[in-house]
């Protein structure tokens, strides 16, 4: 396993991958882009490609031993026994991007040989905020420590969410989003799940839930989510499991169990995610 010193010089490395690929992101976004569809709604860029590539080759001349596995290319961990697995979203928040909302994300996490979170970079080029959390050495953001909120009520909370890229798929988050709305004194989907979890970690959210994730899109923004003192389980509370594309809920620790009975409410009637 890395040392703590170790541990560091990973993060120095993932936060300037993470800023070189938003300063091209940045540039991308002044300029008309080439799109394709993955699936349905499911929104890909050159700039996605490119970002992905610029990332790997950062990661990759400057920790060689480490595995590698990221969302646009297909590539997945090789080395059963390399110190570090890096998993990157070269940009999260695709739709927002291709319509010119400027709200995306680079998403940069990483987990030791046995599965466990490490380390998380999430980086906003348009806000030049830069969040960053390895295990035991606390979250920041821009170099300054960020806690979760001490909203301990959803009725004075700001929960976020987000939907699928199917928004006609059965489980599509409309039942759970509608429960939490007489609850909350706000509701926010912005676009970005990366973000959403760095949001909570430093107290803008108090809440946010989502299912259907994957690896990519979550573990950098989990990794800094608890370093800031939040908690995330699954809807009922059971560990999350950062490899399989289940559901996330995500607060500051005070709100939690509330939230989940309004998500217990949804799956008693039947509806909401499976
Ligand atoms: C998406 C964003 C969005 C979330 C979707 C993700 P992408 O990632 O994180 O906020 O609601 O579930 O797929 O496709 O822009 O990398
Ligand atoms: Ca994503
Ligand atoms: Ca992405």
């Amino acid at each position: 396993m890395l040392s703590t010193v170790d541990l560091e010089l990973a993060l120095d490395i993932a936060e300037s991958a993470a800023r070189a690929a938003g300063a091209l992101i940045r540039r991308a976004y002044r300029l008309p882009r080439h799109i394709e569809d993955k699936g349905v709604n499911d929104l890909v860029t050159d700039t996605d490609r490119v970002s992905e590539t610029l990332i790997v080759r950062l990661l990759q001349t400057a920790l060689p031993t480490c595995n590698i596995a990221g969302e646009e290319k297909g590539m997945r961990p090789t080395q059963p026994d390399a110190p570090l697995t890096w998993w990157i979203d070269p940009l999260d928040g695709t739709t927002n991007f291709v319509h010119g909302v400027p709200h995306f994300s680079v998403s940069i996490g990483a987990v030791d040989p046995q599965d466990n979170i490490l380390a998380g970079v999430v980086y906003d080029p348009l806000f030049d905020e830069c969040f960053r959390a390895g295990r035991g050495l606390g979250a920041t953001c821009n170099g300054d420590p960020v806690h979760v909120s001490t909203r301990s009520r959803l009725s004075d909370s700001l929960a976020a969410s987000g939907f699928p890229t199917d928004l006609r798929a059965e489980g599509n988050n409309t039942a759970e989003w509608s429960a939490f709305v007489p609850h909350c004194q706000g509701m926010s989907r912005m676009g970005s799940a990366a973000l959403d979890l760095c949001y909570v970690a430093m107290g803008r959210f108090d809440l946010y839930w989502e299912s259907g994730l994957a690896t990519w899109d979550m573990l950098a923004g989990v990794a800094i989510l608890q370093e800031a003192g939040g908690r995330v389980t699954r809807y009922g509370g059971e560990p999350l499991n950062i490899h399989q594309r289940g559901e996330l809920v995500a607060s500051n620790g005070l709100v939690h169990d509330e939230a989940m009975g309004v998500l217990a409410s949804v799956r008693r009637e039947g509806k909401g995610a499976r």
